[in-house]
């Protein structure tokens, strides 16, 4: 729970809930030097209204770990800012656990898996190598887009229990079980996050995506119960990005 207690001081010393997601459409490979600096730049500009980065494939795929988001890591931290790998890892524990190591190795506080792989071979190597490191594991519990309804939203049997529950408040009542340090429910389902919240209360914090761009609200969600919020195209888009940043950190405020 190391990172838990990072991400509330740190909201709490920038003064904001909003995480950055730093995603930019696909560029030719050539012109990766191009899509670094885009990045540079609006972390340059943005980083006072916001209290981590959120980085997912658009930039590890075409830069790289090591050398290449590593830097922009490293950038986001001389910010004071924290870090979250968006890898959502869903493999065997072993392969897990290799992706964990590189991802932490390049400097990210924290990265989001998927808790339909289960604990045993599965998510506890995450845990274990986070825990050594003192890094965080996110779980999804109900992805923003429209699909999530077929699996995070699907219904299934505890039978054990004789009962039929969501998936995704199985998913909720997990990441209770396993100590995550956050979990994600889409803006866009704010319904979903007031249930999800009923169960978790304050031991975990909400990290909601799918405001702006996918249609999500900064109020519902809050409302709702969600703890962070992150943002991305609408912001890394924008003609401006640190007005649209500071406006969203300011209602996010209120
Ligand atoms: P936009 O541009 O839609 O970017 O503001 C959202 C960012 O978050 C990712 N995303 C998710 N990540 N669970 C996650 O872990 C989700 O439910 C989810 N929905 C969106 C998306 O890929 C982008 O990086």
């Amino acid at each position: 729970m190391f990172f838990r207690g990072k991400m509330e001081k740190t909201a709490k010393s920038k003064d904001s809930n909003i995480v950055l997601a730093l995603d930019f459409p696909f560029e030719e490979p050539k012109n990766k030097e191009k899509l670094f600096s885009r990045a540079k730049n609006v972390l340059d500009r943005v980083h006072p209204y916001i209290c981590a980065v959120k980085i997912n494939h658009h930039l590890v795929l075409p830069l790289g770990t090591f050398n290449g988001v590593q830097k922009i890591v490293e950038k986001a931290h001389d910010f004071g800012l924290l870090t979250i790998m968006d890898c959502k890892v869903n493999d065997i524990g072993s392969t897990n656990k290799v992706i964990a190591q590189y991802y932490y190795a390049s400097g990210f506080d924290a990265l989001i898996a998927n808790p339909f792989i289960g604990w045993e071979e599965g998510l506890k190597p995450i845990f274990d190598v986070a825990q050594e490191l003192q890094r965080g594991v996110i779980l999804l519990v109900y992805m923003s887009h429209k699909g999530a309804t077929e699996g995070y939203g699907q219904t299934i049997i505890n039978t054990e229990k004789r009962v039929s529950i969501p998936q995704y408040m199985a998913f909720a009542k997990k990441a209770l079980k396993w100590k995550a340090d956050g979990i994600v429910a889409g803006a866009t389902f704010p319904e979903k996050i007031k249930e999800i919240h009923k169960t978790i209360g304050e031991e975990i914090p909400i990290y909601s995506p799918g405001i702006g761009t996918q249609g999500g609200k900064i109020k519902a969600a809050l409302e709702a119960g969600a703890r962070y919020l992150i943002v991305g195209r609408t912001i890394t888009l924008a003609e401006k990005p640190s007005e649209v940043a500071k406006k969203i950190r300011d209602q996010a405020k209120k």
